[in-house]
């Protein structure tokens, strides 16, 4: 078998290249932390909070511990609990409906659109006609901007409307990306998003941010990511969660939404030259009208019968990773199995999941290793 050195494997995200790209400034950054000590709640952590609100157009970002916990703060601080349903796409990250589920609340899966693998908004209607025949409360819509692209907010925001919904958009993958010209975080009540290393816009830990513009919903969401605080320091109001943003995150976070347009635009070219090189062969993403994509993944569907599994193999042989994002939708998986999923059933979601692989993609790919990549695919798919 042909065996490859660790230097010859391509990585799937370049973190290591960025880092160098960033270099003293991080190192700086980091230091000015360890020199003022604040390490819970310092200056760093309002900076960020008021860069973040000026680069999506939000009022207010509250940043916290991760994506998971954004999404978990905004349905805690609306209240939602047993009883009540929320509607998330069920071909996503498990963390979308297992906020729902941790609130006590019952995730009702809604199918997604075959071409932008986002929430679709006739399955969303059915989804609500089934929660309620069930007995359940509507109370929310979570739909998530898949692999970065943007979700259609219009519609959702309609039906969401029309049925007395608040809508909190999970973001985790998207934020950077737009719709209709509006950068994500201003979209429905919340937005949330995540931090994680690997994302577009990632920290060296964990780390997440809520974004919306309901001044009272900010204030609760404060309140929630330490205890519940009130006023006074040990009368806590509510209850809530240890979910801060450490300061070392928030000076790191600094640091790269600096070069974040500009990371924005190398991935844009990567995935159109991808789109070039491999339209022909394979399913390439779309973007819906009105939407564009930050890329934080480039998925590509095979043609009909073609073995994932030995394609995934033939890449690797070349130092070529891949990953599977999602071999199984959520209602597919053991914990979420009993939950109810929209009238007509998820055979989009279900499809994509037998289907869908993911290639390398970030900011630092250069021409010649993605030339490799797109023979690689190009001889996989043609023998
Ligand atoms: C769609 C989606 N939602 C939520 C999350 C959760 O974010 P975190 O890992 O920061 O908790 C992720 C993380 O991968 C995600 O992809």
């Amino acid at each position: 078998m042909n065996q490859l050195s660790r230097s010859q494997q391509i990585p799937f995200i370049d973190v290591g290249a960025q880092r160098q790209r960033l270099g003293k400034s991080l190192d700086a950054a980091v230091s000015r932390v360890f020199a003022h000590c604040q390490f819970i709640n310092g200056p760093e952590v309002m900076q960020l909070e008021a860069e973040l609100a000026a680069f999506s157009g939000a009022k207010h970002v509250v940043t916290c511990s991760s994506g998971t916990d954004a999404l978990l703060m905004v349905l805690m601080a609306k209240g939602v609990r047993p009883g009540d349903a929320v509607l998330c796409p069920s071909f996503t990250f498990s963390a979308t409906g297992e906020a729902v589920a941790l609130t006590g609340a019952t995730p009702v899966f809604v199918d997604v659109d075959e071409t932008t693998f986002n929430m679709d908004a006739a399955s969303l209607e059915r989804a609500i006609a089934t929660a309620r025949q069930l007995g359940l409360d509507p109370k929310a819509v979570i739909p998530v901007d898949l692999f970065g692209q943007s979700a259609d907010h219009d519609a959702i925001a309609a039906v969401a409307e029309g049925e007395g919904l608040f809508v909190l958009d999970d973001a985790a993958q998207g934020f950077g990306a737009s719709y209709k010209g509006r950068r994500l975080g201003t979209f429905g009540l919340a937005t949330a998003t995540s931090f994680f290393p690997a994302k577009p816009l990632g920290c060296f830990g964990d780390g997440g941010a809520i974004f919306t513009d309901d001044a009272e919903l900010a204030a609760t969401l404060r309140s929630i990511r330490v205890h519940g605080q009130g006023s006074d320091k040990y009368d806590n109001v509510r209850l809530g969660l240890t979910a801060r943003l450490d300061t070392v995150q928030a000076a790191i976070l600094i640091e790269k939404l600096k070069i974040f347009e500009d990371e924005i635009a190398a991935r844009k070219e990567v995935a159109d030259r991808y789109a070039r090189g491999l339209g022909n062969v394979v399913t390439v993403p779309r973007l819906a009208g009105g939407c564009s994509s930050i890329w934080a993944q480039y998925t590509i569907r095979l043609p009909e019968g073609r073995d994932r599994d030995g394609f995934a193999a033939a890449l690797k042989a070349q130092g070529i990773p891949t990953a599977i994002y999602y071999p199984k939708s959520m209602h597919q998986q053991t914990a979420y199995r009993e939950f109810p999923v929209a009238d007509g059933g998820l055979a989009v979601s279900e499809r994509l999941s037998s289907d869908v692989i993911s290639l390398p993609m970030h900011a630092y790919l250069d021409e010649e290793t993605q030339d490799q990549i797109i023979a690689a695919v190009r001889g996989a798919v043609s023998t």
